[in-house]
């Protein structure tokens, strides 16, 4: 959701910084932008609805250039259009207290009334703006009793009243300008350098200024000067927060010579795949990382697998791969479903959250459910020090580096890989796999980085782009795949929508001629997902029945059979069933791509999606 930024130096401007921090944001949300800087006169607003470059023309004129202390924000619109008044940061009346925000305020009609019953003039119709005048309020009320509060004191008193989510910064004015930041829910960390204090609701966005990245829990106050930053819980109380070294490098972000970050980091699946497999793999078993022992492994009785969107997908390939090699039932449930139903979960259930950010909102209520029913976690995640990670009992790292396109894709593999890694060590824990058994099924996933990089050659991507081609007027699409490969199919299915805006829908290939059947004729274009192994029978006879109906059939996968029935065909080299779902998936990440491209779309900030959804 949105990305929030602010920064506070002793002796150099912080303008040029907090933009470039929004830049890296921006795929947090796209829709508006502002920034705000403390000026000995009160503060200052520069707010521009449409993307940052917008906003950063809108300042070209140098006022805000010189402050020492600003906050900026990128905007995926909760409540209110997403226009130039909605914008934030939003300040108060007296113009020297400014806020920016990622969340939702529950009660932000009551607040508003009663603000409004006091006097309050409200310019906006976000949610957000009644926590501005909150602060005003309290500081306000604060100062009458005697007691000079700091803006820390004053942002404490205000979110007392604030019922929902939060990451705020928050900065006023004065003889020295105050930095403060709050969260409940959403992210926000913190980098302290010898000369300034940055915060940002990402750690992209702070890998400029260092390494060393302290994280805020839910409830924490901080108070940020150059050099230093302090935290306070609700009720005042000091409290030391550790700080982490994060391992991604800043030019990680950047887009290597590619034209999308999208396409940039389809490309980098072989050398994530190698990343995340290659330090984990030894003699017949994987090492997954903190807090995976033979003994929590061995007990566990059933799998509860939880994730949203393209995560929730790896997680159904996890489900396919954890029954299928360890022997452990297991479940998969959008996290979004699973915390409003009321899941029954046996004693001995790992809760399993699948994601990229590490941050999904629904992810992290659904995990905090299984563990509240009394499941142990764990969590398989591409963002060190997230809220997921460090809510997990134990964690697997993807080794992906930042992802950066909205749509996800290495994640994807790498989530896929992690699994697999799991799937292996549970399968030794319980038993199930013997260590020749076990070691064979990591060779397969090792022997795939070279079968990636065949998938991305120039050649393989010229024969996508070409399919792409005599496929882009098609009036919809339909994705097919069974067994391990059906979820691919979801996949390639959800990429193409995003990326192109084209309807499409995915499907276990045995189901479709319970409904989709009726939707095949002349004009409709059929992406069959079907590798060697034991259900390519079943694909192939799935296939005929399309075929049969007029509909163009487009064959993905290593089943020759298929192939050569197909209209057109994408081959994908053979490899072991178990593992084809990571081969699989990158045609369709680039068939994706190519009809983004050739309908003119924004690849990297599809319209309405977020890359972190850290709100309901
Ligand atoms: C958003 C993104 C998707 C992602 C999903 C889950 O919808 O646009 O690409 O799959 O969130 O995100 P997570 O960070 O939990 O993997």
């Amino acid at each position: 959701m949105c990305g929030v930024v602010g920064a506070v130096l002793r002796d150099q401007p912080a303008l040029e910084g907090i933009l470039d921090g929004l830049r890296v944001l921006e795929y947090r949300g796209y829709d508006s932008a502002g920034v705000a800087v403390a000026l000995s006169e009160g503060v200052a607003v520069r707010r521009r609805a449409g993307r940052i470059e917008a906003l950063s023309e809108a300042l070209q004129d140098g006022a805000l250039s010189d402050a020492r202390c600003g906050v900026g924000h990128t905007r995926w619109a909760t409540h209110g259009p997403p226009n130039e008044l909605n914008a934030h940061p939003h300040s108060d009346h007296s113009g020297r207290i400014a806020l920016v925000h990622n969340g939702i305020v529950e009660n932000h009609q009551e607040l508003r009334r009663e603000l409004i019953e006091g006097g309050v003039e409200f310019r906006s119709d976000t949610d957000t703006e009644v926590i501005v005048h909150l602060v005003a309020r309290e500081l306000e009320r604060l100062d009458g009793e005697g007691l000079s509060p700091s803006l820390a004191d004053g942002v404490r008193a205000a979110l007392q009243f604030v019922e929902g989510y939060y990451a705020i910064a928050v900065l006023r004015t004065g003889p020295e300008p105050e930095l403060v930041a709050a969260k409940q829910g959403p992210p926000l960390c913190v980098c302290v350098t010898d000369d300034g204090a940055w915060i940002a609701s990402d750690v992209l966005a702070l890998l400029p200024h260092g390494k060393q990245v302290v994280f805020l829990e839910d409830g924490d106050v901080a108070r940020l000067s150059p050099g230093h930053c302090e935290v306070a819980r609700p009720d005042g109380a000091a409290v030391e927060r550790a700080a982490v070294e994060i391992q991604w490098r800043a030019e990680d972000a950047g887009m290597a010579g590619f034209d999308h970050h999208m396409q940039k980091e389809i490309h980098e699946q072989p050398a994530v795949l190698g990343r995340t497999v290659s330090e984990r793999v030894g003699e017949g078993d994987a090492a997954l990382g903190s807090g995976w022992t033979d003994e929590d492994l061995g007990g566990v009785e059933r799998v509860q697998v939880l994730g949203c969107g393209t995560a929730l997908h790896a997680g159904l390939v996890a489900q396919f791969l954890i029954e299928g090699l360890a022997g452990v039932p297991v479940d998969s449930d959008y996290a979004s479903e699973f915390r409003y139903r009321a899941p029954r979960l046996v004693p001995g259930t790992l809760a399993l959250a699948i994601s990229q950010s590490g941050e999904t909102a629904d992810t992290l209520a659904a995990l905090k459910l299984a563990e509240e029913l009394g499941c142990r976690t764990g969590a398989i995640c591409n963002v060190q020090g997230s809220s997921l990670v460090r809510a997990a009992d134990s964690v697997l790292l993807t080794d992906a580096g930042p992802e950066i396109g909205v749509a996800s894709t290495k994640a994807f593999t790498a989530q896929v890989a992690g699994a697999y890694l799991a799937a292996v060590r549970l399968g030794r824990a319980k038993g199930a796999l013997s260590e020749v058994e076990a070691d064979a099924h990591l060779a397969a996933l090792r022997g795939l980085r070279g079968q990636l990089e065949q998938l991305l050659s120039d050649e393989a991507v010229a024969k996508v782009r070409e399919v792409a081609r005599s496929n882009q007027d098609a009036k919809g699409f339909l994705f097919l795949g069974r067994g391990v490969n059906y979820p691919v199919a979801l996949e390639g299915a959800l990429k193409l929508k995003e990326i192109s805006y084209v309807h499409a829908e995915g499907y276990p290939a045995g189901e479709m001629k319970h409904g989709p059947i009726a939707l095949i004729e002349p004009g409709m274009s059929v992406l069959v997902v079907n590798s060697q192994g034991g259900v390519a029978d079943k694909v192939r006879s799935n296939l005929e029945q399309v075929k049969a109906r007029g509909g163009r059939v487009i064959v993905v996968g290593s089943d020759e059979e298929s192939l050569a029935l197909a209209d057109e065909a994408i081959h994908v080299p053979a490899s072991s069933e178990w593992v084809s779902p990571i081969l699989n998936v990158v045609p369709l990440q680039l068939f994706a791509y190519e009809i983004g491209l050739l309908k003119g779309c924004d690849i990297d900030k599809p319209r309405n999606l977020a890359k972190s959804v850290t709100v309901e």
